[in-house]
């Protein structure tokens, strides 16, 4: 039982499905349709990984239900991380406990702690707190499934309940004062709100939220006036020094907004701001705002991507290809697609397409510019590729890491390799071509039609992948290592180039890459162009995150009948 499907709750999704389980999700929606689904599938367990109000009584009272709590023991009450993060607590934590008549308060089944990391909230939550989450849930599902254990009433006089009940962190908690805060404490108040709700502020004298903001090292100015913009970023001077703002929320009480790149959402204010630019290739380490940039070391190039929220817009694409290009005319062998730690990849950037003018249009641009980077990927032929997944990819974003010669996963990844979900959009990034290469027919058949999140195992298992390994980012990206330079020494390196350049032309041969492209684009042109509005309305949705209104059956499995 869940708000959403969101990050966490995909993973124990595939976690406990993997160790047998018969699962089934429903949104949590309102008290009567909840009673409906437990009525309808008469559930053993109830999890909840995330839920924004508290069970009914009627179910609790009858069923046991697990609550996946962000928080140490003892810890209570909303906004958990945000306030670990604010108190700079150095150790954090996820605790398991049973839902009672006291939110928060009830019989403590597991509980797993981890040393805080100077981060975004997201970043913390898809990292540490799903893999913590996981630990314990696990653990308390075998302690269920014994039928003998009984779990720890909460109890402040042990010393290890180090948690208290706190309030709700409100925006007066959190705001800003540019003519005092340092740089530290600005980056430490909005990395505590990111990437809800983000941090109320006052841009060119309208209310903004702020996100996704990083340390500048070299710029300075008056406190507080935007200094610099950066690609999808502006530069706001602070006392001491600077932060980059990547995203804003315009507060409009009379319509829903959503999250934009700052300089798309403050276009109409940045003409004379200066554009301070940044070169990807650079091989000097500053602290600066940077969404693409390359390394070399051992004749392998890296090339990282952390877009926020792993979207990708038209620009962000186009320079993506352009830095890509780049780096095939570097003295490399092997060139590894790192993407960024907490996505790796969730395609075309539905926000940005959502604002424009003709989000059709806007989609299609969009499309394309993502078809040519995938195509630049295939179409490589002096060096072998990696993608590095090391975290989740979605939609086209899986099928641009097929694009590469070899994709490797962190353990814990999750994907997402359909387009379905998303108003029945067709897709394109050469899926039909990409596909079929990598699965049996049985399984791309599967994955689009279930479109469920997998685990880089189980993608492993089918093919779709070809190895997974370390749970934590410093271990996989050793490897990741490991394995480009140990190919790019392989002494039969160049017999492997030449069988996938071979390769390339065959293919070439019995059908044009151009021909999977314009078959994908006609489906495409039908989504964004066409009668059925289904596409426009699910990216509504999801933009505007309007809270769901039923579960969807491909998740409720206990309402197919
Ligand atoms: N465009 C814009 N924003 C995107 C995005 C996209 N393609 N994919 C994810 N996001 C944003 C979400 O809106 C959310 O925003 P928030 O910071 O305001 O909360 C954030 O990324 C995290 O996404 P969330 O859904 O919470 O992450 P998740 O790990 O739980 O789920 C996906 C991942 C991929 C299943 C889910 O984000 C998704 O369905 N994305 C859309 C994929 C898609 O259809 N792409 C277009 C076709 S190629």
């Amino acid at each position: 039982m869940t708000h959403s499907f969101n990050s966490l709750t995909q993973r124990l999704f595939v976690e406990l499905t993997h160790c047998g389980h018969d699962i089934t999700i429903e949104f949590d929606i309102n008290d009567a349709v909840t009673m409906q689904a437990v009525e309808l599938f008469q559930p053993e367990l109830i999890i909840a990984p995330f839920l924004k109000r508290a069970i009914p009584e009627t179910i609790w009272r009858k069923h046991t239900c697990f609550i996946v709590h962000p928080g140490i023991v003892g810890d209570r009450g909303p906004c958990a991380l945000d306030w670990a993060i604010m108190n700079n607590t150095p150790e954090w934590g996820v605790t398991v406990l049973q839902a009672n008549a006291e939110m928060d308060a009830g019989d403590i089944w597991a509980a797993e702690t981890f040393p805080m990391r100077l981060t975004k909230k997201g970043g913390l939550y898809r990292h540490e707190v799903v893999e913590a989450a996981v630990k314990a849930v696990l653990t308390a599902v075998r302690r269920f499934e014994t039928g003998k254990f009984k779990p720890q009433p909460l109890d402040y006089a042990n010393p290890a309940a180090r948690g208290r009940l706190h309030a709700l962190i409100r925006q007066t908690d959190r705001s800003i004062d540019w003519q005092h805060d340092s740089a530290q404490t600005i980056l430490k108040k909005i990395n505590a709100a990111d990437g809800f709700p983000g941090v109320l502020d006052t841009l060119y004298g309208e209310p903004y939220y702020l996100f996704d903001a990083c340390i500048e090292e070299h710029l300075s100015g008056k406190p507080g006036e935007i200094i610099a913009k950066r690609n999808n970023a502006i530069c706001r001077a602070s006392v001491d020094g600077a932060l980059w703002i990547g995203h804003v929320k315009r507060k409009n009480t009379a319509e829903s907004t959503f999250k934009l790149s700052a300089t798309l959402a403050l276009k109409d204010h940045l003409a004379d701001v200066p554009e301070i630019s940044f070169n990807s290739f650079s091989t000097k380490p500053i602290s600066t705002y940077r969404d693409i940039w390359f390394e070399q070391r051992n004749n392998v190039g890296y090339l990282h991507f952390p877009f926020y929220n792993g979207a990708m817009d038209t620009t962000q694409c186009q320079r993506l290809r352009v830095a890509y290009l780049q780096a095939t005319q570097c003295n490399v062998r092997v060139i590894v697609l790192m993407g960024g730690s907490d996505f790796w990849c969730n395609g075309i950037h539905l926000n940005h397409i959502e604002h424009a003018q003709s989000p059709a249009d806007e989609s299609w641009c969009n499309i394309n510019a993502m078809n040519d980077l995938v195509h630049a990927i295939i179409t490589t032929n002096r060096q072998l590729t990696f993608a590095a997944l090391q975290g989740n990819a979605g939609a086209g974003g899986v099928f641009l890491s097929l694009a590469t010669d070899s994709v490797y996963a962190r353990e814990s990844v999750v994907l997402n390799p359909h387009y379905k979900s998303m108003g029945n959009l067709y897709g394109s990034e050469y899926w039909t071509y990409l596909l079929p290469k990598r699965v049996s027919k049985d399984h791309a058949e599967s994955l689009a039609q279930n479109r469920l999140p997998i685990s880089a195992q189980a993608a492993c298992n089918m093919g779709l992948i070809d190895d997974c390994f370390a749970l934590d980012q410093t271990d996989f990206k050793k490897k990741i290592t490991q394995l480009a330079e140990t190919l790019a020494t392989d002494p039969n390196y160049p017999t492997l180039l030449q069988q996938k350049n071979q390769q390339r032309a065959t293919d070439e041969q019995q059908k044009p890459l151009q021909s999977y492209r314009d078959e994908e684009l006609r489906h495409m042109q039908l989504n964004f162009y066409g009668f059925d509005p289904s596409y426009h309305v699910a990216r509504y949705h999801f933009a505007h995150k309007i809270p769901h209104g039923w579960t969807p059956l491909y998740l409720a499995r206990h309402r197919r009948v």
